[in-house]
This record gives C-alpha cells, sequence and structure tokens, in this order.
C-alpha cells in the first residue's frame, strides 16, 4: 500500500495538463482546456482538464478523474505503476514503508517488460539475416515496410536463440516471462525456427509474442504461456498499432489471426485487431465499444467460423449498448482476411464490411433455423431459445426491447413483463403489442424482397428467370438460389439456407431470412414479391432501352422497335 499522503504529494506535484497532454492534443479553453474525448469517440470536444482543479471530465461519457486515473485509464497502467511514473516525474521516491510488497512487485513487472522488449529486438534483429524468414515472408506478400511497422522478427533455429541477447540466460524471469523453459535445469528457448509477432499492450510495451513456423509444421502458431505481463482474454493484437485508425474510423474490425492484421494494415486498412486464439471475452468487447461505435467480427464462412461467431455474440450481448453496432461478416468458404484482401484487394474487403449483418439479425437468424415456425410449439420454441439472450441485453435496454417486439411479432407470444416505467403508460389497450408489418422491408432492394419472397416460398423460382445482368451480391444470391429451388422443388427454406452455407451467397441469404421473422401471418407476401418483380423489370427495361436509342432504326428488329416506341411514349420521369 502506498500510504494516503504520499499520493497527495505526488498529486500535488503533478500538473494534470502535462499529463494528459502527453496522449490527447490539447487547446486552451478559458480557464481549461479542450480535447475530443479520448475515452469515447466523439467529433466536438467534451472532454475539458481543469488546471486549477486538477482534473479531467467529459460531458459527453462522463469519463472523469485525476492524473493518475487517466494514466490507468487512458495508458493502462496499475495504480502503483501510476503513481510510481508520476512520482518519477516529479522527483519524488515511492516509500518502501511497512508492506513492501507492492513496490517489489512492481519493480518485477519492469524487469519483466525490460525482458521482453530485449527479446524482441533480438528476434528483430534476427529476422534481417535470416533469409528463409524473410523469403517466407516474402512469399506471403509482405513487404519490409510493414514487417518493420509491426516490429516482426525471427527466433533462430536452435536450442537457445535468446542465449546472446541476455548476460544470464538462467535468469528466473526469462522463464517467468515465457522466453525459455527451464526443462529440469537444461534450460532452452520456448520459440525456435519461428516468425515472431511482437504482442504489445495499449501502452505500446511487448507483453507476449506468437510465433509462427514456416510453412508447415505444428502448431502452426505458438504463443507466451499467461505470465504476470500477459493474459490473453485481455490483450488484442494490433490495438496499440491501430488505436488512432480505429477511433478516426469510429469502427474496428476483429479478425481471428495475426496476419489477417498485418496483410490488411498493409492494403490500407489500418483498424483491425485479432484476438490471440481464443473466443473474443466480454472484456474485450467492453474495450473496443469504448474506442468505437461499431465493432464488426470478421469470421470465415465455414461451421467453425459460425460457431466462432456465435460465441462472439454470446459474449458481446452483455456489452451491447444502445446506440452503438455490433456486426458479424462472414467470409467466403477457404478465405480469410488476409487471403482475401490480398486476391480480391481492399475496397472488396470494405465493401464487405458494409455488408456486416447486424447483431440482431445474426441472433435472429441462427435462432430461426433451429425452429419451425409453422407450429404453436415451434413459436414456444423459439421464444424459449430466444429468451436467456435477450436477458443478457442488461446494458442495450432499447435494442433488448426492439428485439422483444420482434419476437412478440414472429410468433403473436407478446411477453407480459412488468413494465418498467408505469408512467409511460399510455392508453393503448394492454395485452396489444405493436405488430411489425414488415414495411422496414420497404427500404431493402428488389432483389432483397424477391430473395426474401423467394425463402418464404421456394415454390416462387418457378416464375423467376432472365435476370439482366446487373452486380450486386443480392442479384448473385438470387440467381444462385433460383437455379438450386428450381432443381430441387422439394428443398425447403431452411435447406436452402444450410445449402449455402459456407457460399458466398451466405450473408444475403441470412439476411433474407432474418427478415422473414418479422412477417406476421396475414402478411402479403405475395404483394411484395410482384411489387419488387415490377421494379426489376423497368429497371431492365429501361436499361435495354436505354442500349436500342443509340442505335440506327434499320439495326432494331420489329419487336425491339415496338419496345422502344411504347417506352419513348410511356416515358415517365424515373
Ligand atoms: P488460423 O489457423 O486461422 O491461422 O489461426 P491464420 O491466422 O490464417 O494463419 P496463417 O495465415 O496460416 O499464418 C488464427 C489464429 O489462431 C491462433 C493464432 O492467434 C492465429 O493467428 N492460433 C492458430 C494459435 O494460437 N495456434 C495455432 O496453432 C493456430
Ligand atoms: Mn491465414
Amino acid at each position: 500500500m502506498i500510504p494516503q499522503d504520499f499520493i497527495q504529494q505526488v498529486l500535488d506535484r503533478t500538473d494534470i495538463v502535462a499529463v494528459v497532454e502527453r496522449y490527447v492534443p490539447l487547446k486552451k479553453a478559458g480557464a481549461n482546456y479542450q480535447a475530443r474525448c479520448p475515452f469515447h469517440n466523439e467529433k466536438t470536444p467534451s472532454f475539458s482538464v481543469s488546471p486549477t482543479k486538477q482534473f479531467y471530465h467529459c460531458f459527453g461519457c462522463g469519463a472523469h478523474g485525476t492524473a493518475i486515473t487517466f494514466l490507468m485509464e487512458h495508458a493502462g497502467y496499475g495504480f502503483v505503476e501510476a503513481v510510481k511514473e508520476l512520482a518519477g516525474q516529479v522527483g519524488l521516491q515511492v516509500p518502501d514503508d511497512g508492506n513492501r510488497q507492492a513496490p517489489e512487485e512492481e519493480s518485477r513487472r519492469e524487469q519483466l517488460y525490460a525482458r521482453m522488449e530485449v527479446a524482441a529486438r533480438h528476434y528483430r534483429q534476427a529476422l534481417k539475416g535470416a533469409d528463409n524468414a524473410v523469403a517466407y515472408l516474402k512469399k506471403r506478400g509482405l513487404s519490409g515496410e510493414t514487417a518493420a511497422r509491426f516490429a516482426l522478427g525471427y527466433a533462430d533455429d536452435a536450442w537457445q536463440p535468446l542465449a546472446p541477447a541476455f548476460a544470464a540466460y538462467d535468469d528466473p524471469l526469462l522463464v517467468e516471462a515465457g522466453l525459455v523453459i527451464d526443462n529440469e535445469g537444461r534450460p532452452y528457448d520456448r520459440f525456435r525456427d519461428r516468425v515472431m509477432f511482437p504482442i504489445r499492450n495499449e501502452r505500446g510495451r511487448v507483453i507476449a509474442f506468437g510465433g509462427r513456423v514456416l510453412g508447415q509444421g505444428e502448431p502452426k502458431y505458438l504463443n507466451s504461456p499467461e505470465t504476470p505481463l500477459f493474459h490473453k482474454g485481455r490483450e488484442l493484437y494490433g490495438l496499440h498499432e491501430h488505436r488512432r485508425a480505429i477511433q478516426e474510423a469510429d469502427r474496428v474490425l476483429v479478425v481471428e489471426g495475426y496476419m489477417d492484421v498485418v496483410m490488411l494494415d498493409q492494403h490500407g486498412i489500418g483498424n483491425a485487431v485479432a484476438t490471440l486464439g481464443t473466443a473474443v471475452t466480454p472484456d474485450q468487447v467492453a474495450r473496443l465499444l469504448r474506442l468505437a461505435n461499431e465493432v464488426i467480427f470478421a469470421f470465415d464462412g465455414d461451421a467453425a467460423g459460425r460457431k466462432a461467431a456465435w460465441r462472439a455474440l454470446e459474449n458481446s450481448l452483455p456489452q451491447a449498448r444502445d446506440g452503438k453496432l455490433i456486426g458479424f461478416l462472414f467470409l467466403p468458404d477457404a478465405e480469410d482476411p488476409d487471403s482475401f484482401v490480398r486476391a480480391q484487394g481492399a475496397d472488396a474487403f470494405r465493401a464487405l464490411c458494409e455488408s456486416a449483418m447486424p447483431l440482431s439479425d445474426f441472433l435472429f437468424g441462427e435462432l430461426a433455423a433451429q425452429t419451425e415456425l409453422h407450429s404453436e410449439e415451434g413459436k414456444v420454441r423459439l421464444v424459449t431459445l430466444a429468451r436467456p439472450y435477450l436477458d443478457k441485453l442488461t446494458q442495450a435496454p432499447l435494442l433488448a426491447r426492439a428485439l422483444r417486439q420482434r419476437l412478440a411479432g414472429v410468433t403473436g407470444l407478446a411477453e407480459r413483463r412488468p413494465s418498467a416505467a408505469p408512467m409511460a403508460r399510455v392508453g393503448a389497450p394492454t395485452g396489444h403489442q405493436p405488430v411489425p408489418s414488415g414495411r422496414g422491408a420497404a427500404r431493402a432492394s428488389p432483389w432483397r424482397i424477391l430473395l426474401q419472397a423467394l425463402l418464404h416460398d421456394p415454390g416462387r423460382a418457378a416464375r423467376l428467370a432472365d435476370f439482366p445482368e446487373v452486380a450486386g451480391a443480392d442479384v448473385e444470391a438470387l440467381q444462385a438460389v433460383v437455379s438450386v429451388a428450381r432443381e430441387h422443388p422439394e428443398m425447403t427454406a431452411r435447406d436452402l439456407v444450410e445449402h449455402f452455407r459456407g457460399r458466398p451467397e451466405q450473408s444475403s441469404l441470412e439476411a433474407a431470412a432474418a427478415a422473414l421473422l418479422v412477417w406476421d401471418e396475414d402478411y402479403d407476401v405475395e404483394a411484395d414479391f410482384q411489387g419488387a418483380l415490377a421494379r426489376v423489370r423497368a429497371q431492365a427495361g429501361r436499361a435495354s432501352v436505354k442500349g436500342l436509342v443509340g442505335r440506327k432504326p434499320s439495326e432494331l428488329s420489329d419487336e425491339e422497335k415496338v419496345r422502344l416506341l411504347a417506352s419513348l411514349r410511356a416515358r415517365k420521369p424515373d
């Protein structure tokens, strides 16, 4: 324990403005200093630092504290570390009073950090002379600049690659740092003949490594064990490097692998982070949501990816906040962000991000796939399945309400819950739940609507043919589904969704399937279908008439002349 009066002494001598300024550019505004708040994302500055009161306060998110809390909350210091850091800056020595454990503990951590830093430098240096490792990275399309930006390194193909880096190889701290394995007195390096990815904490200090074999081998990635510095479920690869870009984009992309982060960065997508071989934890989600309003998870389109996505969803629910967006995107089969961005480029990847499925659609889509909504039992089952998930949305009351309404609309089973705000009671008859009309679909493209109607009754495939050549995920999905459904008239909507699992059409299908859920029984799907069909035909007509206008009459067939004349006569503004 550090004595309270010492902390007071440190704070008395510290200028919070100088402390904050090292991380956040401040502007003088009257008696105070202002900035865009580093604790939440905002366009106009509501973060204020008071030199007279020596605290900071954000009028937007309520963040508030002293120089010590700032170092802890913003820069990732522990309490003792923060006090020590400030004390050092003003020339005070943390007293060694009574309980000596804390400072000793702290200096032990410092020593571990120092070991990690030395190791990182050594690995980085070693990469320069390692032709095989350089060739491997080049083969993977990695530029030297990118490798340098992420401080990649190489652990030599030897038993003790780190031996030359340290004065004493038998230093027990090397074992504690996870760099060396003791092996009953015959120590050797944990990482050998691997490309090394240093993992930094938010402050930028190296706390762990991930090491990849060159080419084939098991395990593909070897990671540092849990150490006093490193807790897998807390850290995120790339967070230090990408913090700025994440705040600027107001969106963070969560991918599965080191290489995904690095390769996306090389292609100019600088707002990705990766979990460290584990499912994303609620703690990680919370940290990310503090940095940006949108968190998008990217997963492989295969079964393992779906499963991982579902874990991410489960761990995100308790952290979801109203006004924030959590999305899921699925890559085409056998692709990961690394391979995708290399093959298709950054714009294609960005487009994929734009098509990410909101958490609510993913949740309902997956649950609906496990239920048959044609029976009362099925509807009850859906409610039963959904309830525990909705209950987890403790910090997003509006979203929870919207989802409950959607569920009630689908099943006709309104949950009777005690009203949280009796004052808000209105004159509507009790027990009446507004039924989502499905008119949300009014904003959907006609292609999406056709896809929905097709899933609603795959028999409609027979009435869909000869699409115009239009690009777009929904059109392509529609074409693919139509051809499968025509060939297999026995397939139900669920079969179709299952059939396209792990394929590029999957996202469109899932989104369309999720929309089905908001349609109650009397919803006029057929009207939607015909409306969309008319829109699509009109669009196609316009496109082909445009083609006709430019041609000589002599080149037109009779049928084309008729069409052109009819369209000219009927021309209305779009
Ligand atoms: P993947 O197996 O999907 O590999 O692991 P990747 O990222 O595509 O790797 P490359 O492209 O073949 O190099 C994803 C993440 O899971 C963890 C690592 O964090 C990896 O980045 N992982 C994977 C391990 O920790 N150990 C392993 O053996 C494999
Ligand atoms: Mn990969």
